[in-house]
């Protein structure tokens, strides 16, 4: 089944830098990769490249200098900022937009610039989070963790009992748009207008969800309206170190940076500091503006594709595969197998075989790259997997055991069903000769 059109997908793979790479097997054969591991980093558009090429001649020092290329590229970088307001429905006026490395350095800068006085000194995230929504709040505030439900989708109930119970003292709801374990999309409207009503804040991780559909901050006086957003320019086909963290001008207009140095600063002597306006007094050291011509690239070309076009591509690839999975005699699929408030992600296991050694097999026998351990996500996947936490302390006691894991799939728009019907004839085959292969593979050590 492939109802759309192939001219299309022919053209989506073909935007992809190395989209015909060709890779050894264990056998010494030679075949073309094939990349299931998108929700990890995706590769490059073309376009994106192309853009750094053109921009190249013109790149100079961005926001000091006076030179004629000093001054077009601070002029880009400025201009990123509006693309990206325009991308999310960011608010023209009241946002920022900060430039970061990624999204973990994104949550890690709001988590020291994030609340205002100690009254609202909880945070709730979620039992789903990457450890990049997790950490960074715990040593600075009181966490709890919305739970979920016995598929491991986020049960609103349990948040507004939470928010409830902490009457008026959480800071900030900190949920992850798309979970990258299980692909399930949280209702983040939903969640907003929760969070609002209690009279706190929305954090949206939109890491594993801005590169897969359209998304929308919402007007400002909406109950939906979603207060900061993050995320990660290498997993949305423009991998040159930036991300961004959008918010209100104001939370970051008090204090001081968390980030001190070149660009932060209006005024200096050796006794006082007058720090520039947000967004530049948060984003110290000289700017990297090739990361965001490349983000602003991988924008637009997203935005010619269409999002929508996009998510409905990978919902296609998404079933496509969930459907054939299933009938596979030992495959054991984690959260649940409908495809509805999900992104292109599975996760799974094959009975009686480590996750590491399928996902080895996988590579080294048919050229399909996944993933496979807890995903920065092993509260989420410790759950998924039902480890109880005398399971967990003994692994703490004794690092010599190996983790406990799953297998990830997860698909980018240039994916195929003819790479899906490689990766489910390999894994029939693994299912058929179990024992081989395990006998094969059991003393070739698992990279970590
Ligand atoms: C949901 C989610 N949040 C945060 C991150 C961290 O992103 P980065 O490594 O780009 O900082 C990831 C990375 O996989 C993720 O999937």
């Amino acid at each position: 089944m492939n109802s759309y059109p192939e001219y299309e997908t022919k053209y989506l793979k073909d935007l992809i830098v190395g989209n015909d790479t060709k890779i050894p097997l264990a056998n010494g054969n030679f075949v073309t990769a094939i990349n299931f591991d998108n929700a990890a980093t995706t590769p490059p558009f073309y376009p994106v490249l192309q853009e750094i090429n053109t921009f190249s001649p013109w790149y100079s020092s961005t926001h000091r200098g006076t030179g004629y290329k000093s001054i077009l590229s601070s002029n880009m970088f400025e201009y990123s900022r509006e693309v990206i307001k325009d991308f999310v429905g960011a608010d023209t006026e009241d946002s920022t937009i900060i430039f970061v490395k990624n999204t973990t350095e994104a949550i890690n800068k709001l988590s020291y610039r994030m609340l205002d006085s100690r009254k609202r000194s909880v945070i709730l995230s979620t039992c789903m989070e990457h450890h990049s929504n997790d950490l960074p709040w715990r040593n600075k505030y009181k966490v709890d963790y919305i739970e979920l439900d016995e598929t491991g989708r986020l049960s609103l109930d349990n948040l507004e009992y939470k928010l409830k119970k902490y009457r008026g003292s959480v800071g900030l709801v900190a949920v992850t748009g798309a979970s990258n374990v299980t692909g399930f999309k949280n209702p983040v409207y939903e969640i907003a207008a929760l969070a609002h009503k209690y009279n706190s804040k929305i954090l949206v991780d939109g890491a594993q969800l801005i590169p897969h559909s359209s998304f929308d901050m919402k007007p400002l006086d909406s109950p939906e309206h979603i207060d900061f957003l993050v995320f990660s320019a290498h997993k949305m086909y423009a991998p040159f170190g930036i991300g961004v963290l959008i918010g209100p001008k104001s939370v970051f207009e008090k204090g001081d940076p968390d980030y001190k140095g070149g660009g932060t600063v209006d005024m200096v002597t050796h006794d006082f500091i007058r720090w520039s306006d947000p967004p530049h007094k948060e984003e110290a050291g000289s700017p990297n503006i090739i990361g965001v011509v490349a983000l602003t690239s991988a924008i637009k070309t997203l935005q010619t594709i269409g999002l929508d076009k996009i998510a409905a591509r990978e919902d296609q690839l998404l079933k496509y595969t969930m459907d054939q999975l299933q009938s596979i005699p030992s495959i054991e699929i984690f959260g649940d197998t409908d495809c509805n408030d999900r992104v292109g992600i599975i996760p799974f296991n094959i009975k009686d075989m480590p996750h590491e050694m399928v996902a080895k097999i996988l590579s080294m026998e048919g050229g399909i790259a996944v993933r496979s351990g807890c995903f920065c996500a092993q509260p989420y996947v410790q759950r998924l997997l039902k480890v109880c936490s005398k399971e967990v302390k003994l692994r703490l006691q004794d690092p010599s055991l190996s983790h406990p894991g799953l297998v990830r799939i997860s698909f980018g728009i240039y994916n195929q069903e003819s790479e899906v019907d490689i990766l489910i004839r390999l894994l029939k085959h693994i299912d058929k000769y179990k024992e081989g292969y395990i006998n094969k593979y059991i003393y070739i050590p698992s990279s970590k």
